[in-house]
């Protein structure tokens, strides 16, 4: 069987009716950015199918404008924290209360080029969300997080600093952990790190899920490279999507305006020590001490000065000599790497996905062949893995993986869809 039929046998397996879940076991709901990357493997072979990954995450977007990162329209006691443990959330389905990184506009601009009725009719949605993270979430001019999953990244070192600055809830309801009943604890996040992940869940359900409040009072608030530069690439598309359905002038002038402090706030996140852009807190101010595979993103979001892309690339030039597969997602040279711990060192295919492209789109032609097949190499050798081991290319943590096998479709069918590579 070739491996395009094998990923489009997982993203069937995968599929739940409508809408996909990123792997059976560990992921047993939907989840936010996972179902915009499916929908661009999916659009390869289905356009119909792949639409409706899209309008069923947006079905649960809360009156104030967040799509959640997870949408539960079951209650699976396989899986820890689930809908019980979020409380009473804002939406008409049950869900988190907290957002993931919207890639969403940017694979709706690219399915929707010759569809415009489709792109008219979720506009109004992907402007309330990213209105959303402009006003719930932005602090000193940045759009900021308030929680390691939100940011997609649960455990990578980026954390470390505002994760140590906060307490465990001293009144920590007591819970059990599920996802370590179905993959290696020695790949996953740290009994510590759950507590304090948990810790912000009970906090943003003290404040009734006020986004205002969990930005502003709760325990933990970082910038995140990762939600930053996806967020300022999927203005640029929301614009050029309000373009062309014929938003009012007041709408573009808003989105152009989200735009302007995007680009100025690329430097609130510049290591100068590090040479690289890397998480900060925002209570203290400091700067999270790694090249991650979410720094290079610069170049996917069009920004930053000619001498913050030349030391990003310098990073990836040195990091490309350590590894044998591109992007780890945090620096093998950093004293917290490891190679096969979930966000602490294996490369992840959507990652490599966003790395390549905005490479390509830059002209970097060479690092983003190099991010490209990396990938591809390490899927072929492994599989279709959730992320990988980028010294040896085995696959670490679940198998059978609907963004790995998505991403393998958009770079390998007939018709590429894709600028990049
Ligand atoms: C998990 O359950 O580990 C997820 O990453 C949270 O979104």
């Amino acid at each position: 069987m070739t491996l395009m039929q094998k990923a489009i046998d997982i993203l069937s397996q995968n599929d739940r009716g409508g809408y996909t879940i990123p792997t059976k076991g560990l992921y047993p709901y939907q989840w936010n950015w996972d179902s915009a990357f499916v929908a661009l493997g999916i659009a390869t072979y289905d356009m119909d199918r792949a639409w409706s990954e899209i309008t069923t995450l947006i079905e649960g977007q809360w009156p104030d404008g967040m799509i959640p990162s997870i949408i539960f329209r079951s209650d699976d006691p396989d899986y820890f924290p689930g809908p019980s443990r979020w409380g009473k959330t804002l939406g008409d389905i049950p869900s988190t209360g907290i957002s993931q990184p919207p890639v969403l506009a940017t694979v709706v601009r690219k399915l929707t080029a010759d569809n415009p009725a489709r792109r008219a009719e979720v506009f109004d949605a992907l402007y309330a969300w990213h209105k959303w993270w402009h006003d719930a979430r932005t602090v000193d001019g940045i759009v900021a997080t308030v929680h390691p999953w939100e940011t997609g990244r649960d455990n990578c070192p980026e954390w470390n600093i505002g994760l140590e600055a906060m307490e465990i809830a001293p009144d920590l309801a007591p819970y059990t952990r599920m996802d370590n009943k179905h993959s290696n604890p020695k790949f996953r996040p740290s009994q510590e790190q759950y507590d304090k992940f948990l810790t912000i869940v009970q906090f943003g359900e003290h404040v009734g899920w006020d986004q205002r409040r969990l930005t502003d009072e709760g325990p933990f608030l970082m910038a995140d490279p990762n939600i930053h530069f996806v967020l300022l690439r999927a203005d640029k598309d929301l614009l050029a999507m309000a373009k062309s359905v014929g938003k009012s002038q007041e709408i573009l002038d808003q989105i152009a305006a989200w735009i302007a402090k995007g680009e100025a706030a690329s430097d609130t996140i510049w290591n100068r020590d590090l040479g690289a852009f890397t998480a900060r807190d925002m209570r203290s101010g400091a700067f999270s001490n790694g090249f991650s595979n979410c720094s290079a993103l610069c170049f996917y979001a069009d920004t930053g000065t000619a001498e913050q892309r030349a030391k990003t690339r310098d990073n990836m030039t040195r990091i490309a000599v350590c590894v044998d597969h591109m992007l780890p997602s945090w620096d093998p040279e950093a004293p917290e790497f490891e190679p096969q711990r979930y966000w602490c060192g294996p490369l992840w295919p959507q990652m490599n996905y966003m790395t390549a492209l905005g490479l390509s789109e830059q002209g970097e032609f060479d690092m983003a062949a190099r991010v490209q097949g990396d990938l591809c190499r390490a899927i072929e050798k492994s599989g279709f893995w959730e992320c990988f081991n980028p010294i040896t290319g085995e696959g670490c943590v679940s198998n059978q993986f609907s963004w790995t096998a998505a991403v393998w479709l958009s770079w390998h069918h007939e018709t590429k869809l894709e600028g990049a590579a």
